[in-house]
């Protein structure tokens, strides 16, 4: 559960979060608006990339904003990015290994939960390749990969789905809809997709330049009107 009170963001004159209260009690919760809505800078506050001006942020109890970024990380906050992010030069397996030295997990528990990770997500046969020889959909599936280990708690998911065909896609939904049982977390997911995100996301709160639009089951919120003129561009 994420609970976030006058949360305000400003660059300048440029208000990315204007004054954003909502409880995300959805365990997987799609987060849809416009270009410029305000949804990577939400995903970067609650990860620590950006200090808001003012506002609070709870998860589950914990007052987020108050720990270091790798303080959040040990909490189990994990993220992916709108333009994913793989280390070039080590294999598949050391991508995900890596965040479990961090948390300094014993050898044989970290090879175990890589080794789970890769296998779920689809990965394992590649554990050995390099980073730079993965096409967009491995990247994106070795992001997700990351976010599975190390007793995840909270994932943010920057368009995982962004650039993929519709069979990897079709992959990725399956993969979405299994992590909460399999691994537990909560899920935060942007997409673009709004098929992904009525497929996966039982709530979605939608942004619009930085204001809070709507907060509801997905199919009732992609239904009601100020959505439909908003982000899908239909005219009522
Ligand atoms: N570091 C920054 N400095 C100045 N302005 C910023 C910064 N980061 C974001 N913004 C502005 O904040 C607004 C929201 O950006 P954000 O990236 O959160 O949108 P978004 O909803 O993720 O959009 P998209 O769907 O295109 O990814 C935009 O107007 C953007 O230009
Ligand atoms: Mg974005």
């Amino acid at each position: 559960m994420i609970r976030i009170e006058n949360l305000t963001v400003q660059f300048g004159a440029v208000k990315p979060l204007d004054d954003l209260n909502v409880e995300l009690d959805a365990k997987i919760c799609g987060l849809i608006g416009p270009n410029g809505a305000g949804k990577t800078t939400l995903l970067n506050v609650l990860s620590g990339f950006i200090t808001p001006k003012a506002g609070r942020v709870d998860v589950d109890g914990t007052d987020l904003l108050s720990l270091s970024p790798v303080r959040r990380v040990d909490l189990g906050l994990r993220r992916s990015f709108q333009t994913e992010q793989v280390v070039e030069d080590l294999s598949v397996y050391d991508n995900v290994l890596a965040l479990l030295d961090h948390l300094g997990v014993a050898r044989a528990e970290a090879r175990r939960q890589v080794s789970k990770a890769l296998h779920f997500v689809g990965l394992d046969r590649e554990a050995h390749r390099m980073g730079a020889e993965l096409n967009l959909y491995q990247r994106r599936m070795l992001e997700i990969a990351r976010g599975l280990v190390g007793a995840p708690r909270l994932l943010l998911f920057d368009e995982p789905g962004a650039g993929m065909t519709e069979s990897e896609g079709e992959t990725l939904r399956e993969t979405l809809l299994a992590i909460p049982d399999e691994f537990g977390p909560q899920i935060l997911l942007i997409d673009h997709d709004v098929e992904l995100i009525l497929a996966t996301c039982s709530k979605t709160l939608v942004l619009d330049f930085g204001q809070f639009l709507t907060y509801g089951p997905t199919a009732d919120v992609l239904a009601e009107d100020i959505v439909k003129r908003a982000y899908l561009g239909v005219d009522v």
